[in-house]
């Protein structure tokens, strides 16, 4: 299927790895013109390099910490200078906040809310001008699936999740007049760096010796019994940008292997 979207202009936040590359990835090889951008600049220039070599596509990489509004003002300014302008913003840069109440420190959530609810907002208000002016526009916020379940484990994730999900609705209803689409992934387990980097405390929180036994019961809770993998959350992001999903907005889609069971 041709995703109509060729030559247009990606920004992919935390595109130096994991659900980012792979995203990154996929709009290469769909012939979209991509800025990733990350805080390490010797693995984004890695990622970047990678990147090139894998898919021929032109691919930027700029150094820009989302949780300082300078630096998103950079990365944007970046982008319209280097792409000529934005026409997707895939809000992904963050890492997660695992751990109960007793563990979650002011500083640690400050940070959080700075990186995706403030860091994702900032991001949107830079460049929805852009998208509004030529009334096409594409944002994908990669959330988490606490926002809509919570659970004590994920508390502090859980409360930035849930605001992010109200803004991605909001901000959906307010710019569809404009052919803005503003969408939500919620992903549950996806095996990257920050499920290894989690891998620890979630042994701890359910009592096990292994990380392989936190793998396999965090799994189970899935219907798919299995973990998702960075390309399988990118083709689903990836689609949700392009021409071909021209009717879908305010969702926010689980990709999660069946691990959440309400009804939304
Ligand atoms: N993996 C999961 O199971 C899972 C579950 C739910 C939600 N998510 C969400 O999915 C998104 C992608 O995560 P992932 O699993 O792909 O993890 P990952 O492999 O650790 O990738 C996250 C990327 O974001 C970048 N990043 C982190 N903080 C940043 C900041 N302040 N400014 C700019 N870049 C930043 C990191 O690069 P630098 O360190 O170089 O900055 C990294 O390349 C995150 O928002 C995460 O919360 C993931």
């Amino acid at each position: 299927m041709d995703l109509g979207i060729r030559n247009r202009r990606a920004i992919v936040t935390g595109g130096g790895s994991g659900i980012g590359y792979e995203t990154a990835r996929v709009f290469l090889e769909e012939g979209v013109r991509v800025m990733i951008c990350g805080r390490n600049e010797a693995k984004l220039n890695m990622a970047r390099g990678a990147l090139a070599n894998a898919t021929g596509g032109e691919i930027h990489a700029i150094r820009a910490d989302m949780s300082k509004e300078a630096e998103i003002v950079r990365l944007v300014d970046a982008a319209q200078a280097m792409l000529g302008g934005v026409d997707i913003l895939v809000n992904n840069a963050g890492t997660m906040y695992s751990g109960r109440f007793s563990a979650l420190t002011d500083e640690a959530l400050k940070l959080q809310l700075e990186t995706k609810l403030f860091g994702f907002m900032r991001a949107i208000r830079l460049v929805y001008p852009l998208m509004k002016a030529q009334k096409w526009g594409r944002i994908v916020n990669m959330i988490g699936g606490a926002g809509k379940e919570p659970d004590p484990y994920m508390f502090g994730s859980g409360m930035t999740n849930s605001a992010l999900l109200n803004l991605t609705k909001s901000l959906s209803t307010e710019f569809g007049e404009d052919n803005v689409l503003v969408n939500a992934v919620c992903p549950g387990w996806v095996d990257t760096n920050l499920w290894r980097m989690n891998a620890q405390g979630l042994q701890r929180e359910l009592g096990v010796q292994s990380d392989d036994d936190a793998r396999r019961i965090a799994a189970r809770k899935n219907s798919l019994g299995r973990f998702g993998t960075p390309a399988e959350l990118a083709n689903a992001i990836v689609f949700l940008c392009s021409e071909r999903a021209s009717y879908i907005t305010g969702v926010s889609l689980n990709l999660d292997g069946g691990r959440l069971k309400s009804l939304w």
